[in-house]
């Protein structure tokens, strides 16, 4: 790991323009470059070994967005699930746990969905018909972020909160930091983190104190009630989930743009387009058929296999032998390749979300699967934990380390089979799938409802979008009712 240098004389000079901050340069732009990363082998299991670690797993030029010493202190300043190994998270995977209980798909239904509706009602109302649509997906990204995380919308949010998010997602975009717009937002982000931690450290008081209307529909009220703000979701930790999230929350603009253009009517995909439209015109497409998941879960899942918007898992290595390098080195284990491989899959070039019928589940893959493939044991066992929020929820495992919820005895599993990667795998598997596919779901339901029709903007004047980390759109999506 690069500490910055705290004798003025040791800073990097002369190597980025003079308006780059040596700061800047120093905690940012060097770590980019002397990070390597090598590209791991396809998985062949729905599991990531402990080999592979999520201590610290961030490209290092992250880190001074999160952290003012350009450098992880997780103790001191707050830590996320996101960046920390197994042996870390408390027994069994608790911090993952606690977590997870703001994710389960009761929750999504109960509270969660109508904010996800709210927000695509606006983002896709008659008046923005012709526009460009992603531009309004930015604008009104704000509310929908904090309105799930701490019920905070419209004047409840303050404007220096809104600019930090945005800087926050412009940086993710445009990634490199040696290009002025990313080195303008990362300081822009490090100028208002304080303040907005500030702000987030009351709006958690007042969660806790009950005193926001509809506390029990945010994230936070999980997180305070799970984790009881003790050693494995402490306040620091949960104001600092909070905003860690625009990390993760990012990857929507991509993933709902790539599912619009898909169905869109000029550039769309022609299998795609016709399973939705069958999907949607048969029997009630969220009604259970017999397996884990509904025709709109299958739906969805199939278009996040073939989108993959998360291109790898990403881990630390321990070094064997090491002199002069920089002490970053990570591992990419990939997910577009697995979803699209023959190991896995008789027909994976097909759009087929029945393949979802008979792939295993997270609720199925225990013990008793080890000997048909060969293993006398997995690093990782069932552990249910109950929730203390007044709900009969418990969190659990696959023998894989795939954390699932269980609510009112009905398990809320994942599909846990190697070749369906773009939640990644295991004990650090994504916990926001169930609302992404809830999020993607609702918007699917939406276009079908309102008849929308997307189509190539005709404008040529069109604004750039970040969108993902590396991902940086043009915003060359109109819709209108058909
Ligand atoms: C397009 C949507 C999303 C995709 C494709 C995605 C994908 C992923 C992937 C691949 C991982 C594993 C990373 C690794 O092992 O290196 C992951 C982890 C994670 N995701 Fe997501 N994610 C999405 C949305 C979300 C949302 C909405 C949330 C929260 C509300 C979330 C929270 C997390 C967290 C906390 C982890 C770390 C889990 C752990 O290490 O145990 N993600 N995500």
């Amino acid at each position: 790991m690069i500490e910055p240098p705290s004798n003025e004389k040791d800073l990097a000079k002369g190597l980025m323009p003079p308006n780059f901050p040596a700061d800047y340069v120093e905690g940012a732009v060097k770590p980019h470059f002397v990070n390597n990363i090598a590209v791991g082998e396809p998985l062949m299991l729905p599991m990531i070994d402990l080999a592979y670690s999520k201590e610290a797993a961030v490209n290092p030029h992250v880190w001074g967005m999160l952290y003012d010493s350009w450098t992880p202190s997780l103790e001191e300043d707050g830590a996320t699930v996101f960046i920390q190994g197994y042996e870390n998270r408390g027994e069994n995977n608790a911090r993952k746990k606690i977590y997870y209980s703001a994710m389960t798909r009761d929750l999504c239904d109960k509270y969660y969905a109508d904010k996800l509706q709210r927000f695509f009602d606006t983002l896709l109302a008659p008046e923005a018909e012709g526009k460009p649509l992603m531009s309004r997906y930015l604008e009104n990204y704000p509310d929908m972020y904090w309105d799930l995380h701490v019920a905070a919308t419209g004047e409840d949010v303050p404007d220096e909160v809104r600019q930090f998010g945005y800087s926050f997602n412009t940086v993710l975009g445009y990634w490199y930091p040696t290009s002025d717009i990313v080195c303008e937002n990362y300081m822009k982000v490090r100028e208002l983190r304080a303040p907005l931690k500030e702000w987030l450290d009351e709006r958690v008081q007042d969660i806790m104190d009950e005193k926001v209307e509809g506390f029990e529909g945010t994230f936070v009220h999980y997180w305070v009630k799970n984790g009881e703000l003790g050693e494995n979701f402490r306040r620091k930790d949960i104001v600092f989930e909070c905003f860690h999230n625009f990390l993760a929350l990012s990857q929507w603009g991509n993933l709902f743009y790539q599912v619009l253009l898909r169905l869109s009517k000029d550039r769309g995909d022609q299998a795609i387009r016709e399973s939705f439209d069958k999907m949607m015109s048969g029997e009630d497409p969220d009604a259970k058929d017999g397996g884990a998941f509904s025709p709109l879960d299958r739906f969805a899942m199939e278009l996040m296999r073939v989108i993959a918007p998360n291109g790898g898992s990403y881990s630390t290595l321990q070094s064997q032998q090491r002199l002069l390098t920089s002490g970053y080195n990570a591992i990419s284990h990939p997910h577009p390749q697995v979803n699209r491989d023959e190991k896995h899959w008789s027909d994976p070039d097909a759009f087929n979300p029945d393949r979802y019928k008979q792939a295993a589940t997270s609720h199925e893959n225990d013990e008793s699967k080890l000997a048909g493939l060969g293993l006398n044991k997995c690093p990782f066992h069932a552990a249910p934990m109950k929730v203390k929020d007044g709900r009969d929820t418990e969190l659990t495992e696959s023998v894989f380390g795939t954390v699932y919820g269980i609510t009112d005895g009905t398990p809320a599993p994942v599909c846990d089979t190697a070749g369906y990667g773009s939640f990644g795998f295991g004990y650090r598997r994504c916990p926001g799938e169930l609302l992404t596919i809830d999020a993607v779901k609702l918007l699917l339901k939406t276009v079908h409802r309102e008849g929308l029709v997307f189509e190539e903007n005709p404008s040529s004047d069109r604004q750039k979008i970040p969108a993902a980390p590396r991902v940086v759109l043009d915003d060359d999506l109109v819709f209108h009712r058909g």
